[in-house]
């Protein structure tokens, strides 16, 4: 069984629909990607998962149970964590605080010290830099920041938007090595970019997603042999 399933998933905003049709599975302990340039509805998608952008027409499945209705705090309170796109850091707090904040659900502060342990040594630049206020830390660490915020609430599955999203090659090369890692330790990942290549190479499963449509899916293997998906994203 599918961790999440989209079924037939149709929603937008105001009078414009903006994804259409839209069916994905996201397999329990793999790594699923949605590839998509611009505007293709990425984040729209995330949104519906979410609930903040519930469906027109469809479904989202969460581990068999129909979300439709469910309010945002539920949901993640059910155990689906998301990193936003553009990170959403808070720059005035340091960095030990921006990851406690991931954890509000917690209320056992005795967890919440053991999570953010198991953060530091999944990241330790992170323990090394935990009173400095996060944004002045380089946007690389602050991807781990939030990468760090959003496994504090211990996810059964966790959502990135465009974590490669204004990074150098290196960071990004860091920050798909870090998902990668997570994933080996047993988390599920939903993993949105628009970076084909790298992100390919350290998924599963993946969906092509183009104006609102999904064009193409298949094995990570196969989308990246796929001629149609190399000539929109290989360049
Ligand atoms: N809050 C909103 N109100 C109205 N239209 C929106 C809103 N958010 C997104 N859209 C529109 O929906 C379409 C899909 O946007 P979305 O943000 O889902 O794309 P995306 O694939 O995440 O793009 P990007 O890679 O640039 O983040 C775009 O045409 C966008 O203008
Ligand atoms: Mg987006």
């Amino acid at each position: 069984m599918s961790a999440l399933t989209v079924k037939g998933l149709t929603t937008g905003y105001d009078k414009v629909n903006v994804l259409h049709d839209v069916s994905i599975d996201v397999a329990p302990g793999k790594i699923t990607c949605i590839l998509g340039a611009n505007g293709a509805g990425k984040s729209t998608l995330i949104r519906a998962i979410l609930g903040l952008t519930p469906p027109r027409q469809g479904q989202i499945l969460w581990n068999g149970r129909d979300l439709a209705g469910e309010k945002t705090h539920k949901i993640v309170a059910g155990g689906i964590s998301c990193i936003p796109e553009g990170r959403k850091i808070f720059p005035r707090m340091t960095v030990a605080e921006n990851l406690a904040l991931g954890a509000f659900l917690e209320k056992n502060s005795a967890l919440v010290r053991e999570r953010l342990e198991k953060v530091y040594t999944i990241f330790p630049r992170l323990k090394e830099r935990a009173i400095q206020l996060a944004g002045t830390m380089s946007g690389g660490e602050q991807a781990m920041v939030s990468i760090g915020r959003g496994l504090m609430a211990e996810p059964q599955l966790l959502v990135i938007d465009e974590p490669s999203l204004g990074l150098s090659p290196l960071y990004v090369k860091e920050n798909f090595n870090v998902i990668k890692q997570i994933n080996a330790m047993g988390m599920t990942v939903l993993l949105v970019e628009q970076n084909a290549r790298q992100t390919l190479a350290i998924s599963h499963y993946g969906y092509v997603l183009s104006q609102g449509r999904v064009m193409a899916e298949g094995t990570a293997q196969a989308l990246a042999a796929n001629d149609e998906v190399r000539a929109a994203y290989f360049g």
